[in-house]
């Protein structure tokens, strides 16, 4: 990637070589129609596309949209935002109201031992939401992950075989902010865990993660949606210099916000400096389902059992594939969602490939069992031997 200042850098960097002076010329640029030309607008420096052109083009080619987005998330602004991503409401109600009933289970499990969550009023949190709701409405999951957008924008910056996982968020209001910060890996280490790494692995971090939002519902500035700031992934030395007080009171005067109507999304490259907004309505719940995409190179944030998701799913894909009721791409779409699609790490004394250089994936055994109309029971016992096989011991 390239970043501002590198070839002026040391491979160890700490404090010292962060410049406010070189932060701002990272940060003051002007994103131009010539830059995203595909783009439907640019709100706040940030290019916003429109939900249907991008499906257009994911059933047409859609490798020039995934390239202009590739390059806004490399040296481009880090930001696209997508008005109407999900155009089925239908299914994000269904999707929010499973993902409340797992919120009130998860506090009343809580209840006597002391609640989890922040303090009355304020944010629900669900970690692992997309386990939980494929456990808890498969078909919901189904319809929620058919969708072509998050495959692209997760393509588009991953390639292939990426991990979807995700958290919901809901914001009540008097929610307060968030500290300005960078995201999972390096975003989550202090100052003297970064220093140890050296320059070339800040920049790699930067590559093994997509972050997203989704709006589950109509989401106005003042009820803050995430506070961005445009190019700061650019910023070579930014994973300290994010922890750092100047930065972060940069941060505060120069911020973004985009308002949300349900169903538009946001995507950006991890190493943007975001911080969620303070929620000042008296009325809005901000409820956004948070993705955070994984590279299949990387290890994602969150613990997935994907192998009782596949179990749990298979049926109902099997019979939305059956009946027509989502076509093969959309089909394709939730396995990539749901199954993991790296084939290693591996036993090789074990699980070594007859053919090509590498085993099958668990998305392979997804694809073949729907190719093959295997009944539920050999899926099932399938994909536990895979993963068996795959076990260290
Ligand atoms: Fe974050």
């Amino acid at each position: 990637m390239v970043m501002a200042q590198s070839p002026l850098l040391p491979t160890w960097i700490d404090r010292d070589a962060c410049s406010l002076d070189d932060f701002r010329a990272a940060i003051d640029r002007e994103t131009t129609r010539d830059d995203v030309p595909l783009a439907a607008a640019i709100t706040a420096n940030i290019p916003v596309y429109d939900g249907d052109a991008v499906r257009a083009a994911a059933a047409d080619d859609p490798k020039p949209l995934m390239a202009e987005w590739n390059a806004v998330f490399d040296t481009g602004p880090g930001i696209v935002a997508i008005t109407n991503a999900l155009d089925d409401h239908d299914t994000i109600d269904r999707v929010s109201s499973v993902l409340r009933a797992v919120a009130d289970r998860e506090k009343d499990a809580a209840a006597g031992g002391g609640d989890h969550f922040a303090a009355a009023g304020a944010n629900i949190r669900i970690w692992n939401a997309h386990e939980k709701l494929c456990m808890a409405s498969p078909e919901a999951f189904a319809r929620y992950n058919s969708n072509p957008v998050i495959p692209m924008v997760s393509r588009a910056w991953l390639g292939p075989a990426y991990q979807v996982t995700t958290q919901v968020n809901i914001v009540r209001p008097g929610g307060k902010a968030q500290t300005c910060h960078r995201d999972y890996h390096m975003g989550f280490m202090a100052e003297d865990q970064l220093t140890a790494y050296p320059l070339s692995a800040h920049r790699i971090s930067a590559a093994l993660t997509l972050q997203g939002a989704i709006a589950h519902g109509d989401m106005p500035v003042a009820s803050g949606p995430t506070k961005l700031l445009p190019y700061s992934q650019t910023y070579a030395t930014g994973y300290i210099a994010a922890l750092l007080p100047a930065f972060r009171d940069l941060f505060e005067e120069r911020f973004v916000q985009l308002e949300l109507a349900k169903g538009d999304a946001v995507f950006f490259n991890p190493a943007t400096f975001h911080a969620a907004g303070e929620n000042r309505t008296t009325k809005v719940e901000r409820f956004a389902n948070l993705l955070q995409i994984g590279s299949g190179f990387g290890r994602s944030i969150e613990i997935v059992n994907r192998t009782s998701m596949c179990i749990a799913l298979y049926p109902t894909l099997a019979a939305l594939k059956d009946t027509g009721d989502l076509t093969a791409d959309e089909i394709d779409n939730v396995v990539a969602a749901c199954a993991e699609g790296y084939p290693f790490p591996v036993n090789l004394d074990v699980d070594s490939p007859l053919t090509g250089m590498a085993p099958p994936s668990q998305q392979d055994l997804m694809r073949q069992a729907l190719a093959e109309t295997w009944p539920a029971e050999r899926l099932a016992s399938e994909v536990r031997a895979q993963a068996d096989l795959r076990r260290v011991n």
